[in-house]
C-alpha cells in the first residue's frame, strides 16, 4: 500500500516583523491539524516553523494533490489567520492569496512539496524548509548530493547509486502552465548545471533513482511573484529528500550546506546573501536573514512518523553558521551595489521602476556629441 508524504507551508503573519510566527500562531494552527491525525483524513502530522512560515507535514493514502488533504491545511491556515489578525501579527494571512479554496493550494500561495511511495521496510527522510529565499536555493545542494562524487561518494561506493538519477526540472519563468525537462546525471551533467546555475529561472521540481525508478527528491516551484503579480514576500521554498539505501545517506545530502552558498533573497526579497542552515523553529534577524535553512530527519513506518531530530542543531554547523554571518556582513559592506542586490528582473519591489520610469523624460542626448560621431563616420 502507498503512503504520500505532504508538506504545505505558508507565512500567515509574524511578530516583530517578518521573524517568526507568534507561540499561538503556531498552537493554532498545530492544534487544527492535530485534531485529524488518525482520522479517515490524515495517518500522522507534524506542524514546525521556519523563520515566519509554518510548515504542516502530513502523511495519509490519498495522493499527491488530494483536495481533502490540501483543503485541510487551506482552513487550518485561514483560521490561524484569524488568530494573525487578532494578535496584530504582521502580514497576517500573507501567503493566503486567493479568497475561494479551489481544489488544490497549488497556485494559491502555500509552498506545496508532495510524493507517493511505497515504503521501504526502513524510511529515513528529511523535510527542509528555508525562509527568506527562493526554491532555486536547493538548485546547488541537490546537484552535489545526487550527480557530484566530490560531495556523495555513494555515487562510487554504491552499484545503485553509481546508476545515477534523473533530474526533473522546471522552467518556473514559464507562467501558463508547468514547463519541465527530464535529464539524466551523469551523462547530462553540463546540461543540468547549466540549467542549475540560473537558479531564478530554473528549479529542480524532483529527482528519481535510476537503479529503482523510485523518487528520491519532491521539491516545491512556487513563485509567488507569478501567482500575485505583485511583491507578497519571498518564496520560501520547502523540499522531501528520502535518504539511504537506493538514495544518498543523510550526511550527503546535508554535506552541501556547509558551503554557505549566496542565494536570492533576504531583506525585502531583493539582495542575494548566504545561506545559513539553523535548528527548527529559529527565526531570522540580520538584515532579515541571513536566509535560513531548517532540516528534521524522521523515519516512517505505515505512515506513523517518529520524533524528529533537528539536523542543524548539531554543533558542527556552529562553526557555519559563523562563516556564513562572516560572509553575509562582508555582503553587506557593498549595500546596494553590483551583485549584493538582485539584478532589475528580480527585484521583488516596483518602487526602483517607478523611479526609473520618473527620471526617464529627463535624460537627454547631449549636442556636442553629434560632431564627435560624425566624424568618426566619415
Ligand atoms: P554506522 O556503522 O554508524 O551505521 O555507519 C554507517 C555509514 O556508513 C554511515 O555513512
Ligand atoms: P517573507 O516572505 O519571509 O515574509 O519575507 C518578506 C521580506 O521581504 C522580508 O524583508
Ligand atoms: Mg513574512
Ligand atoms: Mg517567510
Ligand atoms: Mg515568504
Amino acid at each position: 500500500m502507498k503512503t504520500t508524504l505532504s508538506v504545505i507551508k505558508a507565512d500567515i503573519g509574524s511578530i516583530g516583523g517578518h521573524i517568526r510566527p507568534s507561540q499561538a500562531l503556531l498552537d493554532a494552527v498545530r492544534s487544527r491539524i492535530h485534531a485529524h491525525r488518525g482520522n479517515h483524513l490524515l495517518i500522522d502530522a507534524r506542524v514546525s516553523a521556519t523563520g515566519d512560515d509554518i510548515a504542516i507535514l502530513m502523511t495519509h493514502r490519498h495522493g499527491v494533490g488530494d483536495p481533502a488533504v490540501h483543503k485541510l491545511a487551506w482552513d487550518a491556515f485561514r483560521g490561524g489567520t484569524d488568530v494573525a489578525r487578532r494578535q496584530g501579527l504582521y502580514g497576517a494571512g500573507q501567503d493566503l492569496l486567493k479568497d475561494a479554496f479551489s481544489g488544490n493550494v497549488r497556485g494559491m500561495g502555500p509552498a506545496v512539496a508532495e510524493m507517493e511511495f511505497e515504503e521501504r521496510p526502513a524510511e529515513p527522510f528529511l523535510f527542509f524548509a528555508a525562509d527568506k529565499t527562493d526554491p532555486g536555493a536547493f538548485n546547488l545542494p541537490l546537484y552535489l548530493a545526487f550527480a557530484d562524487p566530490m560531495n556523495t561518494p555513494g555515487l562510487l561506493l554504491s552499484p545503485e547509486l553509481s546508476q545515477g538519477f534523473r533530474f526533473v526540472i522546471m522552467d518556473v519563468g514559464h507562467t501558463e502552465g508547468d514547463r519541465v525537462i527530464e535529464l539524466n546525471a551523469p551523462e547530462d551533467m553540463y546540461r543540468i548545471a547549466a540549467l542549475l546555475r540560473d537558479t531564478e529561472r530554473y528549479v529542480v521540481e524532483s529527482v528519481w533513482s535510476r537503479a529503482t525508478g523510485e523518487q528520491a527528491v519532491a521539491a516545491c516551484t512556487t513563485r509567488l511573484h507569478n501567482i500575485a503579480g505583485k511583491y507578497t514576500g519571498k518564496d520560501d521554498p520547502v523540499m522531501l529528500v528520502r535518504v539511504q539505501k537506493n538514495f544518498p545517506a543523510t550526511g550527503e545530502v546535508l554535506a552541501p550546506y556547509a558551503i554557505g552558498a549566496l542565494v536570492a533573497g533576504g531583506m525585502r526579497g531583493s539582495h542575494n546573501m548566504p545561506l545559513m542552515p539553523v535548528p527548527q523553529e529559529s527565526g531570522v534577524s540580520y538584515f532579515d536573514g541571513p536566509p535560513v535553512v531548517s532540516c528534521a530527519a524522521l523515519c516512517m513506518h505505515d505512515g506513523r512518523l517518529t520524533e524528529a531530530e533537528d539536523a542543524f542543531a548539531h554543533p558542527f554547523w556552529d562553526r557555519v553558521r559563523d562563516q556564513v554571518a562572516a560572509k553575509a556582513i562582508e555582503l553587506r559592506r557593498q549595500g546596494f551595489f553590483g551583485a549584493a542586490m538582485l539584478p532589475m528582473a528580480e527585484l521583488e519591489y516596483t518602487g526602483v521602476t517607478a523611479m526609473l520610469a520618473e527620471l526617464e523624460p529627463r535624460f537627454r542626448l547631449r549636442e556636442e556629441a553629434r560632431p564627435q560621431v560624425a566624424m568618426r563616420a566619415g
